[in-house]
Order: C-alpha cells, then sequence, then structure tokens
C-alpha cells in the first residue's frame, strides 16, 4: 500500500503553492499519496508562516499534537518546513527535539534525500540554506485538478520593508528562467488549466533570462503567457507599487486576458508611516499609478494590504491611511495591526499607540472596505460578466459555480457541457456579499 503524506499549510498562497510541490515530489520519489487524515500519514509535513506572531505561535501547539501521533507510532516522520524553519532553524529541534526534519522555502526540492537519510541512518536533518533557484530544477511537472493552477515565478524578496520577515527567510529575489515559465503553463494547459495565477513576493519585480541571456521583463512575460492556447485568464499577486510601471499598465490596454483585478499592497496611506516602512515611495506616487491603471482600465477592482498601529501611528496618519482608501475606492483589502517581528528593524522602533487604538482603526477601516466590497457586488446587477465554470454546485445540484473576474462566486442554471469553460453570464440575482446568481448568453470552447 502506498505510504501517506500529511500537509498542514500555514500562510500565503507561496506556502499553497510549495505544499503541493512537496505533495508532487514525494509522490514521484516514495509513491506517496496526500492524506487528509493525520492519523493515517507516515509523514507529517507542516508548511510554516512567521509574518505576524500569532501565525508563528500556532507552529508549537500544532506540533504538540503530533507528538502525540509518534508516542503512538515511533515510525512516524515529522517534518517542519516554511518559514518559521527557515527563521528558526536547529532551535526548532531543540523546542521540539521529536521533529525528524527542518527545511526552508529554498530546501523543499531536497525532501527525498532527506527523508531517505531519516529512514536510513535514523539521524535527524536541518537545511535551510538558499541554494539559488536551484529548487524548480528538481521538482517534477506540477500535477493539478481543475481549471485553476498557480505558477511560482519568482522566489524571495530584496525590498526590506522594516516590519517584514520575508526577505530573511525566503533570501533575495530571484526569477526563474522564461522558458521554465512557460513550459510551465503549456504543460498546465494541456492538462485543461484555464486560469494561471502568477505567483511571487514582487512578480512585478521579475527579470527572468531568455535562453539568449537577455532579460524579460514582468510586462513581457504576460504577453507571453496570453499567447498560450488554452489560458484565458491570468492572474497575479503580489506586486509591489514601486515596480508597477507604465509598460505593465499599459498590458491593461492590450491583453484582455489580465482580469479587472489588482492586488497592490500600499500598506498605509501616510507619508510619515511609508518612510518609515521603507515602501520608498510616497501616497502620491501610489495613487499616481492607480490613476493611470484606471484609465487603461476602467472597471477594474483593486485591493491592499493594510498594517494598522504601525510604531508611532498618529491619528492624522490613520486619517490619511482612510482618505486614501476614500480615493481608490477598494474592493477588498487584508488587514492587520502590526506584529512586531524578531530582527527587523522596526522591531527597534518604540511603539507607544495603545492596543485599544489600533484596534479601533482596524475596525474601522475593515467596515469602511466591507461597505465597498457590499457596492460593488450589489453594482453587478443586470451587468454582463465573463465566468469560468468550475463545477456543480455542492449546495444545489441544480446549479454551477465560477468565478468571476472581480473573484465573486458566480451560480448559473447547471448545463454540465459548461465545465471548465468560460461563459458570459447575466447577473439577475445578488445571493451574498460574495456571491451572485445569473443565466449564460454566450459560452466559449
Ligand atoms: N510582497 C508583498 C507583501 C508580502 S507579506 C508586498 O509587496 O507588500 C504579506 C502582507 O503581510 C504584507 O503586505 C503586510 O501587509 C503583512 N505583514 C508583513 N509583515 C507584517 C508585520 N510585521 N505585521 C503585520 N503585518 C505584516
Ligand atoms: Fe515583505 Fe515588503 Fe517584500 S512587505 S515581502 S519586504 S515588499
Amino acid at each position: 500500500m502506498s505510504k501517506k503524506v500529511y500537509i498542514e499549510t500555514q500562510g500565503c498562497q507561496m506556502n499553497e503553492y510549495d505544499s503541493s510541490r512537496m505533495a508532487d515530489l514525494l509522490g514521484e520519489s516514495h509513491g506517496m499519496v496526500r492524506t487528509d487524515n493525520p492519523e493515517e500519514a507516515d509523514v507529517l509535513l507542516m508548511n510554516t508562516c512567521s509574518i505576524r506572531e500569532k501565525a508563528q505561535e500556532k507552529v508549537f501547539s500544532e506540533l504538540g499534537r503530533w507528538r502525540k501521533l509518534k508516542e503512538k507510532r515511533p515510525e512516524v516522520v515529522i517534518g517542519v518546513g516554511g518559514c518559521v524553519a527557515s527563521q528558526e532553524g536547529e532551535l526548532i529541534r531543540k523546542r521540539a527535539s521529536y521533529v525528524d526534519m527542518v527545511f526552508g522555502p529554498q530546501t523543499l526540492h531536497r525532501l527525498p534525500k532527506m527523508l531517505d537519510e531519516k529512514q536510513n541512518n535514523k539521524i535527524s536533518i536541518v537545511d535551510i540554506s538558499f541554494p539559488e533557484i536551484e529548487k524548480f530544477d528538481f521538482l517534477p511537472e506540477p500535477k493539478v485538478e481543475g481549471f485553476k493552477a498557480y505558477v511560482s515565478i519568482m522566489e524571495g524578496c530584496s525590498k526590506y520593508c522594516s516590519f517584514c520577515v520575508v526577505p530573511y527567510t525566503r533570501g533575495e529575489e530571484v526569477s526563474r528562467p522564461f522558458d521554465d515559465v512557460i513550459a510551465e503553463i503549456v504543460h498546465l494547459a494541456s492538462q485543461g488549466v484555464r486560469e494561471v495565477t502568477l505567483l511571487g513576493q514582487n512578480v512585478n519585480g521579475y527579470r527572468g533570462h531568455y535562453h539568449d541571456g537577455e532579460v524579460c521583463t514582468f510586462a513581457e512575460l504576460l504577453k507571453h503567457i496570453a499567447d498560450i492556447d488554452g489560458i484565458g485568464r491570468i492572474r497575479f499577486t503580489t506586486s509591489h507599487p514601486l515596480e508597477f510601471n507604465d509598460d505593465l499598465i499599459e498590458a491593461y490596454t492590450l491583453l484582455p486576458k489580465l482580469v479587472s483585478h489588482v492586488h497592490l499592497p500600499v500598506q498605509s496611506g501616510s507619508d510619515t508611516i511609508l518612510a518609515a516602512m521603507k515602501r520608498n515611495h510616497t501616497a502620491e506616487d501610489y495613487l499616481q499609478r492607480i490613476r493611470k491603471l484606471k484609465i487603461a482600465r476602467p472597471d477594474i477592482h483593486l485591493s491592499s494590504d493594510f498594517i494598522i498601529g504601525f510604531p508611532n501611528e498618529t491619528d492624522q496618519d490613520f486619517v490619511d491611511t482612510m482618505n486614501l482608501i476614500a480615493e481608490v475606492d477598494y474592493d477588498h483589502s487584508y488587514s492587520f495591526i502590526y506584529s512586531k517581528r524578531p530582527g527587523t528593524p522596526a522591531s527597534e522602533l518604540p511603539d507607544n499607540t495603545s492596543e485599544e487604538d489600533k484596534k479601533e482603526r482596524l475596525a474601522l477601516l475593515k467596515a469602511r472596505i466591507k461597505q465597498n466590497t457590499e457596492r460593488k457586488t450589489r453594482a453587478m446587477l443586470g451587468t454582463t460578466q465573463r465566468v469560468l465554470v468550475e463545477k456543480v454546485s455542492d449546495r444545489d445540484q441544480d446549479y454551477m459555480v465560477g468565478s468571476a473576474e472581480n473573484t465573486r462566486q458566480v451560480l448559473l442554471p447547471r448545463n454540465d457541457a459548461l465545465i471548465g469553460k468560460f461563459a458570459d453570464v447575466v447577473i439577475d440575482q445578488i445571493m451574498s456579499i460574495n456571491t451572485v446568481r445569473g443565466h449564460e448568453i454566450v459560452w466559449m470552447e
């Protein structure tokens, strides 16, 4: 019987991607299959996140549960990967000696070897080095289910925002070669994938090499991906405002396959805070790009990350953030209270804003943006939306579910021939803040 691997993923989409690659890898090397029941797993892997303190705390409480499983079945192998592993290294085994393997985001491709070494020599392994982009050279072709897939196009981050651990845990920016990215997407399209999401900490900082050694920019990469047969929709995340240049904005006029949604994190609307965060741009720089983008693609939906309560954030700084939100008119956001991360420059800054003020500001910001989400969903009534139809609804077998470009879920009357296809749907009912219903008028091969 095949051995089983259980993978718990914490944190971002990069980690989701890495986890599925770990499963592909162990499937290929050890014939392992992924299970969603840790009780029956031979190998337990935790892909961790250290972006905020809360995420990091979860690691050891969860490991405590896995320890009990190992007490019952001592042959179980436990591995910890991801950003906490990268940051803590050996310390993980000091706090949890029953952990057998510790690996970073850049060494997950060595998992099969680590596992063999563990099993043959009974030694525990810690490997959290940054061997450039070697990782991708050792990963098997990705397996996919469904019509959407993630494609990692670059790793790491060299921006060093003062609050953020990513450059330390994932290393500096490295782009995947152009040919590799294209080959992976062609392969995905041949398996029926219709929508790709390009992944990286700063995808618009992409500087991959063509096989002749010339540099390919992100805007150029998008054009080549748009030429791939079968791919009908392109998303990407995350991009940084600094490199959201005119070429990229122009891509929104040239490439209809680029969705009308951009996630462009601004973090704060206050110039004082942006400078202290080392974001290297002002609120006005950001707004200028947004204005241009809205001209290039008038129906663009925008989203952002916000950090509330950065050290010394004043009421006025917060008002500046709310004013920026009002001008951009965001569709949604991912907003959190600042969390002090060891080793980052911001962790040295005195913080004299009260917890109460931070919570109140966060609640105000979230309420404001939620109103936008609701308004924009309601505005879909009577419009025609291009929908990627994915499956029959679990809740109601008479309906199919798909997704609109603006990430809303769309229900439409059941027609199995539409699965995996794009359809133009007229919206005639608003079901909830994120779900609408309609009927298709045209569908495409
Ligand atoms: N590459 C992205 C961000 C990646 S981290 C960018 O260009 O901004 C994802 C989000 O986590 C960040 O946008 C930020 O809002 C949040 N984040 C990072 N460090 C944080 C911290 N110390 N406290 C709170 N939120 C943080
Ligand atoms: Fe973090 Fe800033 Fe990079 S938020 S991931 S250091 S762009």
